[in-house]
């Protein structure tokens, strides 16, 4: 699969200095829907972009009854099926990497098929013993897999020289009691450096982008703190609703679905001081500093810096959308929550004093991630002939998705007689800049794993840290034991709460 070599401008990114040993992917869940919409794609992009070993090797592991040939026929189906990749003339070579078991995954007798099947692979293929588990199931089979795992030695590795790795999907955990415990029971089969706990924002290029652009330039660093910045806002918005995954979402909710993961990591490459290496610990040191330094909410703060609300009824691209209660498969008194917002406050010397409000939600108006650093206004503004006249504060806009790129907004003379402002922006696109496509984060985040680099995987501390600071706020929604939350029109920012929750200190959400 080496020499599948294609073109593409923004292969230099995923460029590494090492290919991957050749190694066996087996993916528990292997023909569930994220293998089927997200990891497939990514391994065959991979492959047809040259990055993949020689040899590399995927084993599907499901209770759907099937063999290697149904398996290679359902992920061909996948892969044409996805935006992000096209069967082409690489897929047989790939395909011929393919593999499948069908078992369920609390009987031992799969596991003792995976490994005749991994030991006939290694054989046939030359993968060397190097394994990589993907759990890619419902969290609640986590721990009886890698218990599994255990009682088989598969967590081990054959030789010295190889290495057994593992990949676990979120979410992970749903309180902070439940993340130790799984914590606890991957421990005890696992060392951490052979666990990679996957946020897939992490891989996204925006968000590295975000480290390189505040620490590979020397000019951001210096007004990167509470002098120059007022207030810094986060926004994940969706315009899907809850899709077909009623039956996860309903447990879950946006704040454990959005916030506790990407939001926060988000959020932590934004105020992490700058690490002394760009490698896994110095890195992730940095980030979990962050969520230590955030003051967790007291139960009766938690009212008046949060706003939780779930979409109504309403229009989306000029389409009509049912309301979240009125989905297929929610309760229709449900409350779980598809809208968020909070306050918080990272308590240390860069950031004391200026908030950061965060907000997430579903059946929103538009598709974007954004991060905003608003910075404080000018002292003194000497233009005041026009009454009312103000500066705007300067924005750097930081868009995750789509559009990626960077803009910053600062106030212009208007063209004309006296002096009138007018905001404008100078603008960094990824698309214009360099062309080509963005490799998807599970590209980067399977390539690295590989290779052995965490940088971009949670650490332990770092979810249970985060899950200390989201436990508080779902103890006192659940308190509360309301019959309803607040309902916001499909295709709408969000509640009317959510306006005046900023507004009542001076700010304003973005327009995006
Ligand atoms: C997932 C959530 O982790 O992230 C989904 O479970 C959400 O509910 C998705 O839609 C958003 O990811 P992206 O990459 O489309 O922004």
């Amino acid at each position: 699969m080496g020499e599948m070599v294609t073109s593409n401008p923004l292969r230099e990114g995923l460029q590494t200095e090492r290919t991957p040993d050749p190694c066996v992917l087996v993916i528990f869940g292997g023909t569930g829907d994220l293998t089927k919409r997200k990891l497939m794609p990514s391994l065959y992009n991979l492959a047809r972009e040259g990055m993949l070993p020689t040899g590399f090797s995927v084993l599907g592991v499901s209770r759907e009854e099937g063999n290697d040939a149904d398996f290679r026929e359902a992920m061909k189906k996948a892969v044409s099926d996805s935006s992000s990749a096209q069967v082409d003339s690489a897929w047989e070579s790939f395909a011929e990497g393919l593999f499948y078991i069908s078992g369920e995954f609390g009987d031992g007798s799969t596991y003792q098929e995976i490994r005749q099947k991994l030991e006939r692979i290694d054989r046939g293929r030359g993968t060397c013993a190097n394994r990589l588990w993907y759990l890619a199931t419902p969290p609640s089979i986590f721990k009886t897999i890698v218990d599994k795992l255990d009682n088989d030695g598969l967590n081990r590795t054959a030789r010295d020289t190889c290495w057994v790795r593992i990949i676990i999907e979120k979410p992970f955990g749903r309180d902070l009691e439940s993340a130790r415990e799984l914590n606890d029971a991957v421990a005890n089969v696992f060392d951490e450096h052979q666990i990679y706990r996957i946020d897939h924002y992490l891989g996204k290029e925006t968000v590295q982008n975000l480290l390189v652009f505040r620490f590979a330039n020397g000019i951001f660093e210096p007004i990167w703190n509470r002098n120059y910045i007022d207030h810094i806002q986060i926004t994940t918005a969706e315009t899907v609703g809850v899709e077909n995954r009623a039956s996860y979402y309903e447990g879950t909710g946006a704040l454990r679905d959005m916030i506790q993961n990407h939001v926060l990591q988000l959020l932590a490459m934004t105020a992490m001081e700058p690490p002394s290496t760009f490698e896994a610990n110095a890195v992730r040191d940095e980030k979990v500093k962050v969520f230590h330094a955030i003051r967790p909410m007291k139960r009766q703060d938690v009212d008046s810096l949060t706003i939780r609300a779930q979409y109504g009824p309403g229009t989306i691209g000029g389409k009509s959308v049912p309301g979240y209660r009125e989905e297929t498969g929610v309760d229709p008194d449900s409350i779980a929550e598809t809208f968020v917002a909070l306050e918080l406050v990272v308590e240390n010397w860069r950031w004391a004093g200026v908030p950061f409000y965060i907000r997430t939600g579903k059946r929103l108006p538009k598709r974007v991630t954004e991060i905003a650093i608003v910075f404080k206004r000018t002292p003194h503004l000497i233009f005041r002939q026009v009454d009312g006249e103000r500066a705007e504060s300067n924005v750097l806009a930081i868009r995750i998705q789509p559009d990626e790129g960077i803009s910053l907004k600062f106030g212009a003379k208007l063209p004309g007689a006296g002096i009138r402002l007018q905001p404008v922006t100078m603008d960094f696109r990824y698309g214009s800049s360099f062309g080509g496509r963005m490799a998807d984060a599970y590209q980067r985040l399977l390539l690295d794993c590989m290779l052995g680099d965490a940088t971009l995987y949670a650490r332990r501390d770092g979810i249970e840290a985060c899950w200390s600071l989201m436990t508080p706020i779902l103890h006192a929604w659940e308190s509360a034991r309301v019959k309803k939350i607040p309902q916001y029109e499909a295709g709408t920012w969000g509640p009317q709460q959510s306006d005046a929750f900023i507004e009542r200190n001076g700010r304003t959400w973005r327009r995006l």
